[in-house]
């Protein structure tokens, strides 16, 4: 694993545009796999820059993205599709139907999660995977628990993840309790993943990454056994880790 330690939001957000840059430039036909919550936002707003500038170009680029709320569909602003489509696929060269993000609104939620693996499979798999990570040490929303789930499948999210992300929503009671997640083995079939980490809150559950233990209650630590994982904190963090 590589830790990489960066000023702050703002260079970290440019480091990790430029890994996708290069996994892009290398190969046009890529398949990215990309993550929602505030973490990404910053590197999304580097590849629409990068993208204006005509330094990257998506017109053959696929995407999967890591998961969805249940019961939220594209047009709700607070569905993942929709932030997908906010904060980066409206802004650059991407063909929407080249885009895949598991529908919340699927009748048979079981079908789609089979389906959504089945996809992952059928595009070649995953080139770079981007993961933020929840401060219970989640990944997509792979909570932490007594075992983990492999494939794509439906969660219930915890209680401290509701309140974390109630924050996007008017009221806490308005947070979907359920969602569609690629499981941790599908994110490890990944050929590199990129995790970003800021703010002191992650700090704890980015440290057990590098503990060099594996536990289910901190999902983000199965990481350790990907061959080719970037870690990218900001200094604090970074402090922190190098400090207990
Ligand atoms: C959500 C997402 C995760 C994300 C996490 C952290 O729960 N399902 O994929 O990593 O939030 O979010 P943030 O980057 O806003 O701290």
């Amino acid at each position: 694993m590589k830790l990489i330690v960066v000023e702050n939001y703002e260079e970290m957000s440019r480091v990790a545009a430029d890994k996708i840059k290069a996994v892009v430039n290398e190969n046009p036909n890529a398949i990215l796999g990309l993550a929602t919550g505030s973490t990404p936002v910053g590197t999304y707003k580097e590849l629409i820059e990068m993208n204006k500038n005509n330094e990257i170009d998506f017109s053959q680029i696929k995407t999967v993205n890591l998961d969805e709320y249940i019961g939220l569909g594209e047009k709700d602003p607070q569905s993942y599709r929709y932030f997908m489509n906010e904060n980066l696929f409206n802004h650059i060269n991407i063909k929407k139907e080249n885009t895949f993000v598991p529908n919340g609104l699927a009748k048979d939620i079981e079908e789609e999660a089979k389906n959504y693996d089945m996809k992952i499979d059928e595009l070649g798999g995953i080139d770079i995977q981007i993961l933020g990570i929840g401060s219970n040490g989640h990944i997509a929303f792979n909570e932490p628990a007594d075992a983990l789930t492999s494939g794509t499948h439906l969660t219930q999210l915890t209680e401290s993840t509701i309140a974390a992300n109630s924050r996007f929503f008017n009221s806490i009671d308005e947070v979907p309790k359920t969602a569609l997640t690629m499981g941790v083995g599908q994110i490890m079939k990944s050929k590199r993943i990129l995790l970003l980490a800021n703010g002191d809150s992650k700090a704890d559950a980015v440290k057990e990454i590098f503990s060099g233990k594996i536990t289910s209650k901190n999902p983000a630590t199965m990481l350790q056994m990907h061959k080719d994982v970037t870690v990218i904190v900001d200094k604090k963090v970074g402090e922190l880790i190098k400090n207990n």
